[in-house]
């Protein structure tokens, strides 16, 4: 693995792009601080530009040089970093960071990983490396490197981890003096804030906002039509279970846990829907999941996988 991160780092180095492994998805990266490589982030993602990456940093005092922190960020940073907790932080002057991966607004969504490759290669290089999912925009994020569209591999390099080991992607927060604004649910949980805050006003941001375009009505999506808390299970279509029911499907099934396990169902979501994604199956129905913990981010993810427009 060594090796592979000094040829990961030689490769951000020059501007080009590389996908790495994270506790909750793959990410597509590249240097912030150059304008090439992220252009060559929303091209090859197909993402369009007024929707912000994620900075990627190996150390707080990184972030705290690019960005202006009040009591409230630093507290939850305490709490949840490293892992999966996207704070969005209003950028200083003096900072490299390139304002066209943030909409051209001084906002700036940080992150510090937890996942062992990821750290390292963010200690290699010296700046922040600005990182999507790896995925197509609006299709299933990867928790694998099998997961990853062909061109993926072709236009950059790939480090190969395990699968993610949480699998959703990060919750993302904005703060004011006394309010958390969760913009994006993901895996921090609701409750968890709740829990660890319970003095603090906590709001969810109505999703029509645009403050977080990844919030889009679209999103997670596979090629198949989705149906999702289905009673039951038609003809043609294979399942996406979960928990033990009468649900039986004729053609295909995975179930996210059997023992009804909400961590065990996020793990195992993007994989399950990558695996069902495929061209033996017509229509994919999703039993019902309970609207919960993470069973409320599972819930997100699906009503957008799942949106039709009309
Ligand atoms: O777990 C994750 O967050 C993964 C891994 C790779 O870190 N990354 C990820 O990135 O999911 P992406 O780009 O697919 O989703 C980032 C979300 C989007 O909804 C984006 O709109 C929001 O964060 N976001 C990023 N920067 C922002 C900003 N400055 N202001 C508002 N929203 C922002
Ligand atoms: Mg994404």
């Amino acid at each position: 693995m060594k090796k592979m991160i000094n040829l990961a780092k030689k490769t951000l180095e020059k501007g080009n792009l590389v996908i790495f492994p994270t506790e909750t998805v793959y990410g597509l990266g590249g240097d912030a601080t150059n304008i090439l490589a992220i252009k060559k982030i929303y091209k090859l993602k197909k993402r369009p530009l007024n929707n912000p990456l994620i900075c990627h940093f190996s150390k707080f005092e990184e972030v705290k040089k690019n960005c202006e922190l009040n009591d409230l960020d630093k507290k939850l940073i305490k709490f949840f970093w490293p892992g999966p907790l996207t704070l969005i932080l209003k950028k200083k002057k003096t900072s490299l960071i390139k304002s066209l991966l943030s909409n051209n607004k001084n906002l700036i969504g940080c992150r510090i990983p937890k996942n062992r490759i990821a750290i390292k290669l963010l200690r290699s290089v010296n700046f922040p490396v600005a990182a999507p999912s790896a995925n197509i925009a609006t299709k299933v994020s990867s928790t694998h490197y099998s997961h990853l569209p062909k061109i993926f591999y072709k236009e950059t390099l790939v480090l190969k981890g395990g699968i993610s080991q949480i699998g959703l992607e990060s919750t993302v927060i904005q703060t004011s003096k006394n309010c958390i604004t969760i913009l994006r649910l993901g895996s921090i949980t609701i409750e968890e804030i709740q829990q660890k805050f319970y003095k603090t006003k906590i709001s969810i941001k109505n999703y029509k906002s645009l403050s977080s375009p990844g919030n889009q009505k679209k999103h997670y999506s596979p090629n198949l039509p989705l149906r999702i808390n289905v009673k039951r299970v038609l003809k043609n279509e294979s399942l996406l279970n979960f928990g033990s029911n009468k649900l039986k499907s004729n053609i295909c099934e995975y179930n996210l846990s059997l023992k009804g396990d909400l961590n065990e169902a996020s793990k195992n979501f993007f994989n399950y829907l990558h695996l069902l994604d495929n061209p033996d199956c017509k229509k994919i129905a999703v039993a019902p999941i309970p609207n919960y913990g993470l069973g409320k981010t599972l819930n997100d993810k699906l009503k957008r996988a799942s949106y039709k427009k009309n």
